[in-house]
C-alpha cells in the first residue's frame, strides 16, 4: 500500500523571517544596560536585506552631510557623490547660492558625470555637460542647450530642470535628504551645536585636504571604530595612544541625536599646556576655544552618520557612505581655522599634519577590513563591550529607535 507523505509541520522558528529575527537580536542588544552591553549579531554587517533596510530607513530619512562650504568656494566649484545610488552634484551657483542636485540628465537619464569616466570628485564647471547627447544645464541645474531637438514637439527647454534635493547649510556642512517630510536640521541638531561642537565655528573655517577610499567593510565597522577610544590600546599603539590614552577616555549621556566621547590627553601634556597657558598645539587653536578646551580631543557622531574627530587646532570629518551590505565609501577631511594659513611654515605644517591623520587612519582601515572577515566567520558571536566602547552601545539604541519607527 503506497502513503503519501505528510509534508512536515512548520514550526514558527522555520518561517521566521530572518531579517525580523535580525531586528529582534538588535532590539534585544540595545535594550541591555551599559555594563552588560555587547556588539551587534554579525548578520547586521553582512545581510542585503538589512542593508536595504538602513538605505530606506537610515539613509533615505535622515540628513545627510555631503561637502564643507569650503571645498566650494567660488561659482561653479562642485564635488560630486553618490547617495545610496543616487547621483548627486553639489555645486555653488553664479548666483553663490549652493545647490544640491541630481546628476541624471534629463533627456534620457544618463548619470551626467558617471563612475569610470575619469570626472574628478571635485572641480570646477562653467557649465554641466552630458556627454550621452551634448545637453548642457546651467550651475542651477537649468537646461540651457540641447541640440538637433528643433523638431521634437512638446518639448519646452525653458521647463526642462535637473532634480534639485532638499539640502541645508549647518554648521558649514552642506546636508541633503532624500525624505519628503523631515523637520530641519537645525533643529535636530541644536543640542549638539549648543552643548558641543558650535564652539568650532567651522562654518568659518577651511576644510584643507580630503581623501577618498573605497572601503571592503560595512559602514558601522567603520563608525564603530571611529567612535571607541579602547582600540587606541592596539591598533594605535604608537601614533594616538602616547597622547590620548585610551583609559582616561569617557562618553555623555545618551542622547537621541549624537554621541560624544571625550579623550583627555595624557597627565603630563595637560600639565604642561596648564602651566604655559600655551595649547602647544602645530596650527592656531580655534578662535572660540579657551585653555581649558585643549586638554583633551573629542570624537563626535550626529545620527546616523556625521562624523567629527576634533581636536583643539583641527577637526576631523569623515563623509561615510554604505555601498553595499559589506562595502562603503569614505572621504576623510581635514578642516583647519582660517588664520593657520597665516603662520610662518603653514605649507610644512600642514603636511606633516596630513600625513600624521593618513597614518592613523591607515591603521584603522587594517582593523576594520579584519573585523569585517570576522562577520561571515563561523567562529564569530556578539562579544562583550568595555566602558571604553560606550557610544557603540549608544548607536545600538539609534539603530533600535529605527526599527521601532518603521514597524
Ligand atoms: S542622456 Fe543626456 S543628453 Fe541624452
Ligand atoms: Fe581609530
Amino acid at each position: 500500500m503506497s502513503t503519501v507523505a505528510t509534508p512536515p509541520i512548520r514550526t514558527r522558528k522555520s518561517t521566521a523571517d530572518p531579517l525580523e529575527s535580525l531586528f529582534a537580536a538588535i532590539l534585544a542588544t540595545a535594550a541591555k544596560p551599559r555594563e552588560k552591553s555587547i556588539t551587534l549579531p554579525a548578520a547586521a554587517y553582512t545581510d542585503p536585506d538589512f542593508a536595504e533596510f538602513e538605505k530606506r530607513e537610515i539613509f533615505q530619512k535622515e540628513w545627510i552631510s555631503l561637502c564643507h562650504v569650503s571645498q566650494i568656494p567660488n561659482a561653479g566649484d562642485f564635488v560630486r557623490v553618490d547617495l545610496c545610488g543616487e547621483p548627486m552634484l553639489v555645486v555653488r551657483g553664479k548666483d553663490m547660492n549652493v545647490r544640491v542636485l541630481s546628476r541624471t540628465c534629463r533627456h534620457r537619464g544618463m548619470d551626467l558625470m558617471p563612475s569610470g569616466f575619469g570626472h574628478p570628485d571635485e572641480g570646477n564647471k562653467r557649465v554641466i555637460l552630458c556627454p550621452y547627447h551634448l545637453w548642457s544645464y546651467d550651475l542651477g541645474g537649468k537646461l540651457v542647450g540641447a541640440p538637433e531637438m528643433q523638431k521634437a514637439e512638446d518639448f519646452d527647454r525653458s521647463e526642462v530642470c535637473l532634480h534639485e534635493f532638499h539640502s541645508e547649510i549647518w554648521e558649514g556642512f552642506v546636508f541633503a535628504t532624500l525624505a519628503a517630510d523631515i523637520a530641519p536640521l537645525a533643529d535636530k541638531f541644536s543640542r549638539f551645536k549648543d552643548q558641543f561642537i558650535g564652539k568650532w565655528d567651522m562654518a568659518n573655517a577651511d576644510l584643507v585636504w580630503s581623501a577618498h577610499w573605497e572601503c571592503k567593510f560595512n559602514w558601522k565597522i567603520l563608525l564603530e571604530n571611529f567612535m571607541e577610544a579602547y582600540h587606541h590600546l592596539g591598533a594605535h599603539m604608537k601614533t594616538l595612544e602616547p597622547f590620548l590614552p585610551a583609559r582616561g577616555c569617557w562618553t555623555e549621556p545618551y542622547d537621541p541625536e549624537f554621541s560624544c566621547m571625550h579623550l583627555p590627553l595624557k597627565d603630563s601634556m595637560k600639565e604642561k599646556i596648564l602651566k604655559t597657558n600655551d595649547p602647544g598645539t602645530p596650527f592656531p587653536i580655534f578662535p572660540n576655544l579657551v585653555i581649558d578646551d585643549c586638554l583633551e580631543w573629542w570624537v563626535f557622531l550626529g545620527y546616523p552618520n556625521f562624523l567629527l574627530f576634533s581636536a583643539p587646532d583641527r577637526v576631523y570629518w569623515y563623509r561615510l557612505l554604505p555601498t553595499g551590505p559589506e562595502t562603503c565609501t569614505l572621504m576623510t577631511t581635514m578642516i583647519i581655522p582660517k588664520i593657520a594659513k597665516e603662520m610662518p611654515g603653514y605649507e610644512d605644517i600642514l603636511k606633516k599634519e596630513i600625513q600624521g591623520g593618513i597614518d592613523f587612519h591607515m591603521e584603522d582601515m587594517e582593523v576594520c577590513i579584519a573585523t569585517q572577515r570576522g562577520m561571515s566567520s563561523v567562529g564569530h558571536a556578539p562579544g562583550s563591550l568595555s566602558h571604553l566602547e560606550e557610544p557603540i552601545w549608544q548607536f545600538e539604541k539609534y539603530l533600535a529607535e529605527v526599527i521601532k519607527r518603521s514597524a
